[in-house]
């Protein structure tokens, strides 16, 4: 695997597969690597001739009292992990090679879909993500691109701004990946407490129940919402930061469940705050 630093360097590496014809599979990530993220690596393995996987903790998408400094990092782990799934390419930048001095250009997807869910509760997010993500795409000009759907929101932007964008590259969103518990696997579990970890089953637990409510028949969003608050709240210090039930499609919320829906929760556990959802065909 070669590990690469610099733009150019990367420019010359992905050239030089391009002029062999080779197809490009591209996992953005931002390190700290699980299962989660080498589902995505394992789907891309599967579909293009070289995969490019990257590294880069995304200052712009942090907010001010969010987790920046904190984010955890392994390079040398996730370097032997990716090595063992056959990656082609590590791409590993520093904060100044993605965003020297002057940088001044940012890309904004307007509207409902970054105004909901986790858009609310962090202002700037998602300009963030869509920026290095356009950046990135840039970069490595792969074929497909895989994303997980554990950030249902993040796929629904990323697409959004492709199709505006007429970037030339395929999405492929990837189903979530659990614990053998049914907790969503997370670079931040590893923040929680073994009390915490075993309380933390309290959200995918609720979307489960949420789930076997709505196939018998539930199409009230509200009930199905404050059946969530309720489970979710015999943890007393999780603090909800939302519930919310979307159509998958449009991100706009819905009363009365019908369609392709998305169940979305972000839920602060001790200090991580977790995001899970659940999609579901009513
Ligand atoms: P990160 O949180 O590291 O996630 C990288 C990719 O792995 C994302 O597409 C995410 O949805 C996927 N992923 C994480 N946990 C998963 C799980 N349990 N099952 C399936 N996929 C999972 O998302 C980001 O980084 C950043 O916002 C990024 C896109 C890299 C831009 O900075």
């Amino acid at each position: 695997m070669k590990i690469i630093g610099s733009v150019k360097e990367l420019r010359q590496a992905i050239k030089a597969e391009k002029l062999q014809a080779k197809s490009v599979g591209f996992v953005p990530t931002m390190g700290f690597l699980h299962e989660g993220h080498l589902s995505l690596v394992r789907a891309a393995k599967e579909n293009n001739d070289i995969v490019v996987v990257s590294i880069f903790v995304n200052p712009t998408q942090f907010g001010e009292n969010e987790d920046l400094d904190a984010y955890p990092r392994d390079l040398e782990g996730d370097q032997a992990k990716l090595v063992g799934e056959g990656v082609d390419i590590l791409f590993y930048p520093t904060v100044e090679e993605m965003y020297p001095q002057g940088y001044s250009t940012y890309v904004d997807v307007e509207g409902d879909m970054t105004g909901v869910l986790c858009g609310s509760s962090r202002p700037g997010h998602f300009r963030g993500v869509a920026t290095v993500v356009t950046k990135l795409f840039n970069m490595v000009a792969p074929d497909r691109a895989y994303f997980g759907q554990k950030d249902a929101q993040q796929v629904s932007v990323i697409e959004r701004m492709v199709k505006d964008l007429n970037m030339d590259l395929e999405i492929v969103p990837c189903p979530i990946h659990r614990e053998a518990d049914g907790l969503a696997m997370s670079s931040r579990n590893t923040y929680l407490s073994e009390k915490e970890r075993k309380d933390a089953l309290v959200l995918s637990a609720s979307l489960f129940e949420a789930k076997d409510k709505i196939l018998a028949g539930e199409t009230s969003a509200e009930k199905i919402i404050s059946g969530i608050v309720d489970k979710i709240s015999t943890v007393d210090y999780a603090i909800i930061d939302y519930v919310e039930i979307v159509d998958a499609l449009s991100l706009e919320r819905i009363d009365t469940l019908k369609g392709t829906i998305l169940i979305a929760l972000a839920v602060k556990v001790g200090k991580p705050r977790l995001i899970d959802n659940l999609r579901l065909e009513v």
